[in-house]
């Protein structure tokens, strides 16, 4: 009988400490920035995509037209279906082409790799 009490009390230690998470978890949520709201509209692949999540973060979709990142901007040629090679995207992306701001100073050449990377399939979609 003693042992059942005891029992039933660390299990409602559990389930409090359960609930501490899931609120502690929630309140990261919402003090998240733009890129993760667009991240929860599509978690999954957005989690496996780090292309997407520099595209988001550097506004490319400011002045690019790119569906997969909810770009919609106008500035810049649309990039979705593009067909555009990873090299020349890596150019872009460095030294910039008139209206197109140069990254190379902002971004570290692995972030250029990976979003040109993401953009060159997304733009051969
Ligand atoms: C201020 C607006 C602006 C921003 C921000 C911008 N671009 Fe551009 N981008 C342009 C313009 C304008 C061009 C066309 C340049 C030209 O050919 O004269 C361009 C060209 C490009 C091209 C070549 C497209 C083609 O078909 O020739 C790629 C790829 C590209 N941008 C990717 C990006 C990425 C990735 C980012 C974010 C890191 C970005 N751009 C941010 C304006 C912008």
């Amino acid at each position: 009988m003693g042992d059942k009490v005891s029992g039933r009390k660390v299990f409602g230690l559990g389930f409090a400490s359960a609930a501490l998470v899931l609120a502690a978890a929630s309140g990261a949520m919402l003090v998240s920035g733009p890129a993760d709201a667009a991240a929860k509209a599509k978690p999954k692949a957005a989690a496996a995509s780090p292309g997407r999540k520099l595209f988001v973060d550097w506004s490319c979709g400011s002045c690019h037209t790119l569906k997969d990142a909810g770009g919609s901007g106008h500035v810049g040629p649309q990039l979705d279906g593009a067909k555009l090679s990873k090299a020349f995207v890596t150019g872009r992306i460095t030294n910039g082409q008139g209206a197109m701001p140069s990254f190379g100073g902002s971004l570290t050449p692995k972030e250029i790799d990976t979003l040109a990377t993401y953009v060159s399939a997304q733009s051969n979609k």
